[in-house]
């Protein structure tokens, strides 16, 4: 395969998985012996729900939906967020923790946490690996983050360019141009 056209390395594989391991370290402070519900939104979050996952000490269910967003094409209408898969279980009850790859112009979190409300969690949460402040459009709260970054396009742990790239284990700019 052609080399990806990394332009710079945000966050090295060693710097991602120990990041993981403190988030999980304060979510299973926080949950202790309580069931949590990781949502996972397909596909950028599998990878980092999985780690998440596995550092977890409080006692785990997943689930998984997905959306199309006309805002995950830069240059694309933001706003416009579709579910393209539901959960397959019930949330009813429970408590829920949305797990995200990045949080871009929030559009995505906003419209995922107003469809998983409807469900009546017991509680519900947002736990992202990527936040990106600069380009926010819509606010939404922020309960765990791994990293803040620049306004540049990443790829890694889950987060692609045209489906690619997903697989790295480290986090980097693209040179998109150069692609
Ligand atoms: P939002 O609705 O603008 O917050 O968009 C969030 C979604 O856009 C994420 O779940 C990603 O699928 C996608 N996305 C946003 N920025 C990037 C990026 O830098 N690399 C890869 N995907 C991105
Ligand atoms: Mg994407």
């Amino acid at each position: 395969m052609k080399e990806p056209p990394i332009d710079r390395v945000l966050f090295t594989a060693e710097q991602v998985e120990a990041r993981i391991r403190q988030v999980a370290a304060e979510i299973s402070a926080e949950y202790e012996n309580r069931e949590l519900k990781l949502i996972g939104v397909l596909k950028g979050s599998v990878f980092f729900l999985t780690a998440l996952a596995r550092e977890l000490t409080a006692p785990v269910k997943l689930d998984f939906l997905a959306v199309s967003s006309f805002a995950n094409q830069r240059g694309g209408m933001p706003g416009v967020v579709r579910i393209a898969k539901d959960l397959d279980e019930s949330i009813e009850g429970e408590h829920v923790m949305l797990v995200e790859d990045i949080i871009d112009t929030g559009f995505t979190t906003r419209y995922l946490m107003q469809h998983l409300a409807t469900r009546e969690p017991k509680s519900l949460s947002i736990c992202t690996l990527l936040d990106r402040t600069p380009r926010r459009i819509v606010q939404v709260p922020i309960d765990h983050r791994c990293f803040e970054i620049p306004d540049r396009f990443v790829v890694g742990c889950g987060l692609d360019y045209k489906q690619l790239y997903r697989n790295l284990k480290y986090i980097a700019a693209l040179n998109v141009e150069a692609s």
